[in-house]
């Protein structure tokens, strides 16, 4: 389906990622293998996650599943990645694990020089309110806190005065258009301004990587039109991002395309695309 899709949307791979063949089938004897003595050294400048033969399996009594089976995977800052793959293929799985909500089974997750795939749950939320912005495709806004609070609520934790907090919290919603819908509870805004105060939040703390789960899934075409465009000029400004998506539209903003299947990574290349 992507392979049409591409097609109509003229996405031009340029370039492959890794070592492995442009092939549908996928020889595994070429796919990029990371080199298990370079991971206690620095990550290579710019490089921010280094997912290493990542597994992770849920035990359901007398089946395991294998939501991801052997990932693969390096991206650098300022990359605009967006995994595609059919429904079940692993793809929130392996965001929320890049996202620090949760740890592989196995394999080793290097976020920006830190092997985070051992830490228990207090250090892994440290690490993600410190690198991480996540929005959702549901947006999940706190429904009786207007869209200042929404946005402050991640600096809560970072132990950051009052003062500041509404300035920085002023600031991201000013960043993504909303500085005048501040006092507006969720209920009063639209869909798409509901996603940019979930935009908002997930900047408020300058994350390393912006993660979007689905983020244009419960908008209008139109809507989703605006929310990427706001994801372009934070790419512009340097902002690492990662989306999923089903749509080839969506996904045709992005400059490199991961495709996941059966919790696998069957592509992963640079696109042309403007
Ligand atoms: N908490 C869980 N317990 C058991 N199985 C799970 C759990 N979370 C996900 N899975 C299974 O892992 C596989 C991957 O799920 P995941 O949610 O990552 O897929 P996805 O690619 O995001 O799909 P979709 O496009 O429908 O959102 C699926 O088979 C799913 O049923
Ligand atoms: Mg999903």
């Amino acid at each position: 389906m992507f392979e049409n899709e591409e097609k109509r949307f003229e996405v031009r791979r340029i370039k492959l990622w890794g070592s492995y063949k442009p092939t549908r089938s996928i020889d595994k004897t070429l796919m990029a293998t990371p080199d298990p003595s370079a991971s206690t050294d620095s990550p290579p400048a710019g490089q921010v996650i280094d997912l290493q033969s990542i597994h992770k399996n849920y035990d359901m009594g007398s089946e395991t599943i294998h939501a991801l089976n052997g990932v693969d995977c390096r991206m650098e800052v300022n990359e605009y990645v967006a995994i595609m793959g059919p429904s079940g293929s692993g793809k929130s799985t392996l965001m929320n694990i890049i996202g620090c909500l949760d740890r592989p089974s196995t394999g080793e997750y290097w976020l920006a020089g830190e092997n985070v795939s051992k830490l228990n749950d207090k250090a892994l939320a440290r690490v993600r309110n410190r690198m991480i912005g996540f929005v959702f495709q549901t947006f999940n806004l706190l429904s009786k806190s207007n869209a200042l609070q929404n946005v402050e609520t991640p600096l809560l934790y970072s132990g950051i005065g009052r003062r500041e907090r509404r300035n920085r919290a002023l600031e991201a919603l000013e960043r993504v258009g909303l500085g005048d819908r501040t006092f507006h509870k969720p209920s009063e805004l639209s869909g798409g301004q509901r996603q940019r105060v979930a935009v908002a939040r997930a900047l408020v703390n300058d994350p390393a990587i912006l993660l979007a789960d689905e983020p244009t899934g419960n908008l209008d075409t139109r809507t989703g039109e605006d929310i990427m465009a706001l994801f372009e000029e934070l790419y512009s400004a340097g902002q690492t991002i990662i989306l999923v998506t089903h749509e080839p539209e969506i996904a045709v903003r992005a400059k490199r395309h991961i495709h996941l299947r059966d919790g696998e990574v069957t592509e992963d290349y640079l696109v042309e695309n403007g």
